[in-house]
């Protein structure tokens, strides 16, 4: 290969879709505990095997924020300006903004923005057959990162729609990061639509991350299917195991890969050990009340609105404002 040939084959890899993941996964082995970050599970496989999770009978948060939001869409969409942007961050099946889409005649756009490229413009391709009113401006993007907003919507008025308790996934001061970058995305008077997973039983935390259909097992197991896809990591899914807890102290269901032996793992020209027992940790969930959820908001620059919660009292749909005072 000439010295030409060779700097192109560098640039190329090094803007490789796949050069975050490498570098990411790298780093998240590299650390004490090992880690792996949670945005990794959904590629297109992840993307479906979520939408079985939420249809498994131990998983309530996804059928108790449907109840809410099919209850109270029509007080939730009287607090969304006419005319406005509705972003949603990690949009998915959109099975949840269909119920507010449903009571929202006026609205500019509707903007989902997810990581997942190809089930993303599936689900616009769906949208756009069910609602050929609406405009549908998709946006494929790592919202945990900033991201800008197409032009066309530049000018409109907005509201941010963040279901499906996925600011549970955050670490607390992600959480915070995520809601102060939020408010700054949506404006002065914005107004955000949160869905978050409250406190409760731990058994029936326990049951919801581990379904005895084993959905859930196999979901956590994916991410490692897709590093030896495509990191051509050798990984072998069979001495790894799926482990779900709740963590009481901490207010959270912790998710891990536990190494059912001592082993070693290779991963683009890196090599991790493992001991037996060993886990990897791939996902937090944590569990807010309404009121330490409140104190959250507040503290990065929202206002209070409005709550509901499902009959069961076991999940919480926020309405927060923007304050004026950030
Ligand atoms: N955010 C949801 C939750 O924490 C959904 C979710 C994310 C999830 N990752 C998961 C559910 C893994 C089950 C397993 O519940």
């Amino acid at each position: 290969m000439t010295a030409h040939a060779r700097r192109i084959v560098r640039q190329k890899l090094s803007d490789e879709p796949n050069a975050g993941l490498a570098a990411d996964v790298i780093a998240g082995l590299s650390a004490h505990p090992k880690q792996l970050p949670p945005k990794y599970f959904y590629d297109a496989a992840g993307s479906e095997l979520f939408e079985q999770i939420t249809q498994q009978p131990e998983y309530y948060p996804t059928r108790s924020e449907l109840e809410i939001l099919d209850a109270h869409a029509g007080d939730i969409a009287k607090l969304i300006p006419e005319g406005a942007a509705l972003i949603e961050f990690g949009s998915g099946s959109t099975r949840k903004a269909r119920l507010l889409l449903r009571e929202l005649r006026t609205l500019g756009a509707y903007v989902p923005v997810d990581i997942s490229g190809e089930y993303l413009h599936q689900e616009t391709a769906a949208l756009r057959q069910d609602f050929p009113q609406l405009n549908v401006v998709p946006v494929e993007a790592d919202f945990t990162k900033p991201f800008s907003l197409p032009e066309s919507i530049a000018a409109l008025p907005r509201a941010g729609f963040f279901p499906g308790s996925t600011l549970g996934n955050f670490e607390p001061h992600e959480a915070s990061a995520f809601l102060r970058h939020a408010g700054e995305m949506v404006g002065a008077n914005g107004v955000l639509i949160l869905g978050v997973d409250l406190v409760k039983a731990p058994e029936l935390l326990h049951a919801a991350y581990n379904d005895a259909a084993g959905v859930t097992a196999q979901f956590n197991r994916n991410l490692l299917v897709r590093l030896n896809r495509e990191l051509g990591a050798d990984f072998d899914l069979s001495a790894f195991a799926h482990h779900a807890f709740y963590n009481a102290h901490k207010s959270r269901i912790e998710m891990h890969l536990v190494s059912a032996r001592r082993q070693r793992v290779r991963i683009d020209g890196a090599s991790f050990q493992f001991r037996a027992g060993e886990t990897i940790h791939t996902e937090c969930s944590y569990k807010y009340s309404v009121d330490s959820l409140r104190c959250l908001a507040r503290g990065t620059g929202w206002d209070p609105l409005d709550v509901w919660t499902d009959a069961a009292g076991y999940f919480s749909v926020h309405a927060l404002r923007r304050s004026d005072e950030v």
